[in-house]
């Protein structure tokens, strides 16, 4: 008998066999584009260390979200850039904000894109934390009070998921408690259960303006070396009542995401973040890697790996290219 018996190349030798058997399968309606706003009238700034995203004034973003839809992308995910910032994050949840301004308009512009709002701080406080500082650290307990002020006001202007990413504990029993006290028991929360104190958010913080200006953010994020107790943070979240579950970063943490998507029978999302995306631009603008076969090739891993949804700068181009 001829050795090897069984040969895996048989289904690998055309197109159409690789085609057939192919196990995983992306579709513009998983994704989800992260877009920035800010005030004024046609202002449309490139990000420098993320090509193709821009700062946007609602009447530039009414038009991102157009091309968006219409390339068939799920939804998009807001943050804001507030004309001040100060120490209470005032433009957070203010019901004029600028994330509250710009829900408002694109609720009345699309009947079809999914419209989450990033719950947090940082991009609102003059020290770019994500909460109010006592003693040189971010307070917990009185921090949950903004949070649950802004994800109520976000509710209000018409966001259809809200999304904090804090990693304060007991955000989402507080934010779920004034969500059905204020009427909008029906507001779904993608929590950011499982963030990590990463490097690779490098290039957002350019983006949203919300650099830390002193420290870090190690004493609320989570360290990169612990996968038990993401599992943890996950429990609580789903026990605090999230609907959803994000992880974050996406492929440094492809283990949490399969182990989440293991355990807990809720929609799992993802969050391909700047320097994921960044990194992947820099690599082929130097010519050094093919930018489109990375970006699939990235975007097929984390959706192998057991994310449903995923947050990502490459919404457009991948939905364009998946036709
Ligand atoms: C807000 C927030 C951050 C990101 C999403 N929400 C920045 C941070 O935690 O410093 C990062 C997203 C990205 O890097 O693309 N807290």
């Amino acid at each position: 008998m001829a050795f090897p018996i069984q040969r895996l190349r048989r289904l690998r030798a055309t197109e159409s066999l690789r085609t057939l058997v192919r196990e995983t399968h992306l579709r513009p309606s998983q994704f989800i584009l992260p877009l920035f706003v800010v005030p004024g009238e046609g202002v449309r700034k490139e990000i420098g260390a993320m090509p193709g995203n821009y700062q946007l004034s609602i009447d530039e973003l009414l038009k991102e979200c157009a091309e968006a839809e219409s390339l068939g992308v799920g939804g998009i995910i807001l943050f804001g850039i507030p004309d001040k910032k100060d120490e209470l994050a005032s433009g957070a949840y203010d019901d004029n904000g600028i994330v509250q301004q710009a829900v408002r308009a694109v609720k009345s512009a699309s009947r079809k894109l999914v419209v989450v709002t990033d719950v947090c701080n940082c991009e609102y406080t003059s020290h770019g934390h994500c909460g109010k500082i006592i003693d040189g650290d971010v307070d917990n307990d009185s921090t949950l009070d903004w949070l649950a002020a802004s994800a109520v006001s976000h509710a209000r202007a018409g966001a259809d998921i809200v999304a904090p990413s804090d990693m304060m504990d007991g955000r989402v029993g507080a934010i779920r408690q004034a969500l059905d006290e204020a009427g909008f028991g029906m507001t779904p929360i993608l929590s950011y259960a499982a963030k990590f104190a990463s490097v690779f958010y490098g290039p957002f913080r350019e983006a949203a303006e919300s650099t830390p200006q002193f420290g870090d953010r190690r004493s609320y994020q989570m360290d990169p070396a612990n996968g038990n107790e993401a599992i943890r943070e996950m429990e609580l979240d789903l026990e605090e009542g999230a609907d959803m579950l994000m992880v974050k970063p996406a492929m440094p943490y492809l283990d949490i995401i399969h182990e989440a998507r293991q355990r807990f029978p809720t929609p799992i999302a993802a969050y391909q973040v700047s320097g994921e995306f960044s990194m992947i631009m820099a690599a082929a603008r130097n010519g050094w890697i093919d930018r489109e076969r990375a970006m699939m090739e990235s975007l097929t891993s984390i959706h192998r790996a057991g994310a449903d949804i995923i947050l990502t700068y490459f919404a457009k181009d991948a939905s364009r290219l998946l036709g």
